[in-house]
């Protein structure tokens, strides 16, 4: 039996809670969240579509950057089988930005699979079954959208519930999230209209009070009162996430070749990272100028006029890319994998942020049109 040591009128008095103080929220959570919700446009809807794309697109992305990636892809994609048939550029064009470019494959994908169901699956486990959707997706569709009692654990849950709960368990450790999924779920209301905000209370809860960086805003929080962490001191450094892999550092030499007007593209390998989408020609490693000139020949090209440099990083999950890069002007007809694409044709080819800079500097020199070059 836990022990809460709570402030009453001034008055220092100990209170038992039951073991598990996650039992005392959904009360004060749910009041809490009808107050404080930020309203959001697939909290607005029971469509499993709608809510189903915010799930995705939420994976590893804040919400102010889905914003207006979801009302575009909506628009253009109104409907699962309207996504089910979508071009495969122009889906990675509506995603171009978001990262995590698997979750547009997965969606179009599992698109496919639920119109030849004919419909959404409406429980846990047939949601859990399509591409794309793991246990946390799972839970968020199946409750929000069919009122299932699933709990949904994301990053903003499992470290609510570790400072509620003042577990000091490693979170990245196998069955960590496991066990406080069912912590969860054992506590999740009854009722079908509370069931289908609860995790969106959980999350939200996460999201803007019992925030990742800086101190959490205890004076906010409506687990203030049974919140283990706050009392024991304990908050701020939880959760415990341990055994955490240092991210890989990789080299390129990225290249902005500019030839009549036009910037060349190719397309990244089917397979690994950002698979099929567009790149500027890069090489691997940090490439002097006198080897970027033979890599230059080696495409059959030749160097006209060396512009300038362009360095960039890009940081993702796993690994990182440390670039340098050259802006040259070239002649002679390169590779056939290269694309010259000018202005219009940059827009279309969905090129990952990894390359933003040299995506950005692309856009100016080709507007500037043959005269400013
Ligand atoms: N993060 C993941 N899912 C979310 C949701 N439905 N609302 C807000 N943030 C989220």
């Amino acid at each position: 039996m836990a022990i809460v040591l709570w402030y009453n009128g001034g008055m220092r008095d100990e209170r038992k809670t039951t073991e598990n103080p996650l039992a005392l929220l959904p009360g004060p959570l749910l009041a809490w969240f009808r107050e404080n919700a930020r309203p959001l446009p697939w909290r607005e809807t029971r469509d499993p579509y709608r809510i189903w794309v915010s799930e995705i697109m939420l994976q590893q992305t804040r919400v102010a950057a889905v914003l207006g990636y979801y009302a575009r892809f909506l628009e253009t994609f109104p409907t699962v089988e309207a996504l089910a048939g979508a071009p495969e550029d122009l889906l990675m064009k509506r995603w171009e930005g978001l990262g995590y470019y698997s979750r547009a494959r997965n969606l179009r994908k599992a698109a496919g699979i639920i119109t030849g169901l004919g419909g959404f699956p409406d429980t846990y486990q047939g949601l859990l079954a399509l591409p794309g959707i793991g246990d946390y997706t799972a839970g968020a569709i199946a409750s929000a959208a069919f009122g299932r009692r699933e709990a949904a654990v994301d990053g903003n849950v499992l470290r609510a519930a570790a400072r509620l709960t003042d577990d000091r368990r490693d979170i990245l450790a196998p069955g960590t999230k496991k066990d406080v999924r069912a912590q969860i779920q054992a506590v999740m209301p009854e009722n079908v209209e509370d069931i289908r905000i609860f995790n969106q209370a959980m999350m939200e809860l996460g999201a803007t009070v019992c925030v990742p960086k800086g101190p959490p805003k205890c004076g906010q929080c409506p687990g203030a009162a049974f919140c283990l962490g706050r009392l024991r001191g304990t908050a701020e450094n939880l959760p415990v996430r341990g055994g955490k892999k240092e991210r890989r550092i990789q080299e390129k030499t990225v290249f902005l070749l500019l030839r009549q007007g036009r910037a060349a593209l190719r397309r990244r390998p089917r397979q690994g990272l950002l698979a099929g989408l567009w790149e500027f020609p890069n090489i691997e490693g940090t490439l002097s100028e006198q080897d970027a000139a033979a890599a230059v020949s080696a495409w059959g090209l030749e160097a006209r006029a060396w512009r300038s440099r362009l360095a960039a990083k890009h940081v993702f999950t796993h690994v990182e890319w440390h670039m340098a890069g050259y802006i040259l002007e070239v002649s002679g007809p390169g590779p056939e994998e290269f694309c010259w694409v000018d202005s219009a044709g940059l827009e279309e080819h969905p090129v990952p942020s990894a390359f933003a800079r040299y995506y950005g500097e692309a856009r100016k020199l080709l507007d500037e049109g043959p005269a400013g070059r």
